[in-house]
């Protein structure tokens, strides 16, 4: 039976990514200046996804707005709020239960971003027998995942949830697909964990158990859960290099002067002036203004940002943020109209610094 429905996560807490997330909602962060969930989307739509159902938080209205209906696709996408918040993933793909009805589904967590296709994956599990399907990567901290537990033939056994000390070096990846009503049946017969929340492992660990057909396959090419700062900019980069040069057009007004050194994308109204050396992979938004400035590699920029003598290189800049310093910011994440400047005739230093911001000298 061809998987045609998809669930997509569009809530949480992401209390790892603050101060930003407490203003953007995560999966709207911008990843090759491209808002993180509309990349899962594309990774769904490819593999033959008809109809996607986001989950959101209460009172959430901007995913909407950014995502609209699917037609920008050409497929649908509607939205469900997770009743009371946050209380883990599993629950969320319970909630979308009468979205999904009786037939399979992927199920897609909208903050991994890898670089393969998932087509192929979904045609092999419509074609064959398996209950549910889940999807391996390789990393150096398994800890910090879900973690496959293979026995001595190799065969797959049990997942479990963030282990102390994982038997292997394996990441069960955010991207699953279910057969019909196997995940909600299962569902029925877990609890919340320690941490409060229903696990997406606990669901795979009792079909293991209960002798169901679980499938895996390991991920073709890099694989990122974008949990933390350093994942995002790694993310972030990792998308740059995999663009081709098609991506990055000039429509910038581009003065005498300027250095431009490998793949370059340049939006409307952006004006960079004399003396500006962009060094790619690089994304500049539209309606920005750059003057004497080094900028890349490995450095997007959102639209209507003003960037003065600085040197800037592996960071994501957001929308109208200033940086007008001859400071070198490097490996940083600076939030929607931030201002970083040099003090002017100020007697001491002045600093508008918000709420649970980091700031080290
Ligand atoms: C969740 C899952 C975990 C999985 C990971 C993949 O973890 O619980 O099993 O390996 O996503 O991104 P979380 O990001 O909620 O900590």
């Amino acid at each position: 039976m061809k998987i045609r429905k998809a669930i997509l996560t569009g809530g949480g807490r992401a209390t790892r990514l603050h101060p930003i997330t407490t203003t953007i909602n995560k999966h709207l962060l911008p990843l090759a200046n491209k808002p993180m969930i509309f990349h899962a989307i594309d990774k769904a739509v490819e593999a033959g996804i008809k109809e996607i159902y986001i989950n959101t938080n209460p009172g959430e209205t901007e995913l909407q707005k950014y995502i609209g209906d699917g037609g920008h696709w050409g497929i649908s996408i509607k939205f469900f709020e997770q009743t009371g918040g946050p209380q883990g993933i599993a629950h969320v793909v319970n909630e979308a239960r009468q979205f999904i009805g009786d037939e399979p589904f992927m199920f897609y967590l909208s903050d991994n971003i890898l670089l393969g296709s998932l087509k192929e994956m979904v045609d092999e599990f419509s074609r064959g027998k398996n209950d549910c399907m889940l999807t391996l990567s390789e990393v150096p901290d398994p800890e910090r995942f879900g973690v496959p537990v293979f026995d001595s033939a190799g065969n797959l056994v049990d997942v479990l949830e963030k282990p102390t000390a994982p038997p292997n070096n394996f990441a069960v990846t955010g991207i699953y697909l279910y057969g019909p009503r196997i995940f909600f049946d299962t569902y029925k017969k877990i609890n919340p964990s320690p941490r409060g929340e229903y696990e997406i492992s606990d669901i795979h660990s009792v079909l293991l158990k209960e002798g169901k057909t679980v499938g895996y396959k390991e991920v073709t090419g890099w694989w990122k859960d974008t949990g933390k700062p350093d994942d995002l900019l790694l993310a972030n980069q990792l998308l740059l290099d995999q663009l081709h040069e098609g991506n990055f057009p000039n429509h910038g007004m581009v003065e005498d002067d300027v250095v431009i050194e490998g793949k370059v994308q340049i939006g409307i109204g952006t004006k960079i002036h004399s003396g500006v050396t962009l060094i790619g992979p690089v994304i500049i938004g539209e309606n920005c203004v750059l003057s004497n400035c080094t900028i890349g590699p490995h450095v997007t920029i959102g639209p209507g940002t003003t960037i003065v003598n600085a040197t800037i290189k592996n960071s994501m800049i957001l929308d109208g943020a200033e940086v007008s310093t001859r400071a070198t910011v490097a490996n940083s994440m600076i939030g929607k109209k931030a201002i970083i400047r040099e003090k002017t005739e100020q007697p001491h230093h002045y600093y508008i610094v918000g709420d649970k911001t980091v700031v080290e000298f």
